[in-house]
């Protein structure tokens, strides 16, 4: 579905590229900390902030600035080079949770809107475990 269905709509009523940002930022906090998670990404986080933000952003129906620069997602391959289990799954959900909920809380983003979120990226952090 495009910008005109449930993902435009999603995009705009969080408030647009703002509320990604802040989601992104959150969830980065929250990498740079974690003895998991952080030897898996670059030392300079600044490109993957902007990639995972625009990524989200696009998805949910904002501009297609993600895929002018990197082309298609391809999320399995892209995540290819890297071991996910369980614990890097548990780790990055609770990451972007953890930033998600008390941005919510503190946007008055609508539940809906809200759920929808947190219930595709539970998805795709499943469909992304890539070692058992
Ligand atoms: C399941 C646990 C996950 C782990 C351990 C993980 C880890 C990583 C790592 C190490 C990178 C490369 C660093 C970078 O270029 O930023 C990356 C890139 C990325 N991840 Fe994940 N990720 C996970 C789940 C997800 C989920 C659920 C999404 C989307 C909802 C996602 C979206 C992305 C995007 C868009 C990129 C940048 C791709 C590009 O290079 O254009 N990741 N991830």
């Amino acid at each position: 579905m495009g910008v005109e269905g449930i993902e435009g709509s999603v995009y705009a009523a969080v408030g647009g590229q703002p509320f990604f940002d802040d989601l992104v930022e959150g969830f980065y906090a929250g990498v740079a900390a974690d003895a998991r998670l952080r030897p898996m990404y670059p030392e300079d986080l600044a490109d993957s902030r902007r990639h995972l933000a625009g990524f989200l952003a696009q998805y949910w129906g904002g501009p297609t600035t993600y895929s002018d620069e990197r082309g298609h997602p391809r999320l399995r391959m892209r995540h290819a080079p890297f071991v996910i289990g369980e614990p890097e799954r548990d780790a990055w959900l609770r990451h972007m949770l953890g930033s998600l909920d008390p941005l919510v809380a503190a946007r008055g983003t609508p539940p809906e809107e809200a759920a929808r979120i947190r219930a595709y990226l539970v998805d795709v952090a499943d469909f992304l475990v890539n070692a058992r």
